[in-house]
């Protein structure tokens, strides 16, 4: 039941994600599931109520375009405990960065954690810049708060510090401290000071 419960919402965020060029693929779900786990290592938490809340919890990102109430319509499908369902739809809602909210379980801190160490580091550079290319908005524009540099100030330099689990903070430091690196570079070649 278990592992159905697994597989059957791997096919269904696979089938949802394909195509998706904005940074938010079946790699990145892929990605936080991993995190997630890894977070969860040795710890006492509900790892299939966690598994299930990582691959679904970009499915209704407004940003996406997409409906309310698809997680739980899928969900329905599924024939898991409603206590489980419940904790899985709270964790989904507060993954989300422009919500504001904070996890009122551990295993939402982890997802918290999850998702937003790949919104950081190499990958997280990455994805900014596929992001931004997907929308059409410029690489660095002066002033202009769309431009995909403007994000890193905007939001990513600020989620190293945001971090809920000692596990998180310790990976985030580095992959801050990469972005840091990344930025300085980019505005050395960008204003020629390099040269
Ligand atoms: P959440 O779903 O937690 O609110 P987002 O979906 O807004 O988070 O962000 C996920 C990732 O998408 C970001 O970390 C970034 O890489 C990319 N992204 C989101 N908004 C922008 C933007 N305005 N410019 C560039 N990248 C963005
Ligand atoms: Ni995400």
């Amino acid at each position: 039941m278990t592992q159905r419960a697994v597989l059957e919402t791997e096919r269904y965020v696979a089938t949802l994600h394909a195509g998706d060029h904005t940074g938010h693929d079946m790699a990145h779900l892929d990605r936080v599931r991993r995190l997630a786990m890894h977070l969860a290592e040795g710890e006492a938490v509900d790892g299939l109520a966690l598994t299930l809340a990582a691959l679904l919890h970009d499915v209704e990102d407004e940003k996406l375009g997409r409906d309310k109430g698809l997680v739980a319509r899928h969900l329905d499908t599924l024939l898991i405990d409603p206590e489980q369902r419940s904790h899985i739809l709270t964790m989904i809602e507060e993954a989300s960065f422009s919500k504001g909210r904070s996890p009122s379980s551990r295993e939402s801190a982890m997802l918290q954690d999850a998702d937003r160490l790949d919104a950081i580091g190499a990958i997280g550079i990455a994805r900014t810049f596929q992001f931004a290319g997907a929308r059409g908005n410029s690489l660095h524009g002066e002033g202009d708060p769309t431009s995909a540099v403007a994000h890193f100030e905007e939001k990513l330099l600020r989620l190293a510090n945001q971090m809920h689990t000692e596990r998180a903070r310790r990976i985030a430091r580095e992959r801050h401290a990469f972005m840091v690196t990344f930025l300085d570079r980019f505005e050395a070649e960008w204003t020629g000071q390099d040269i």
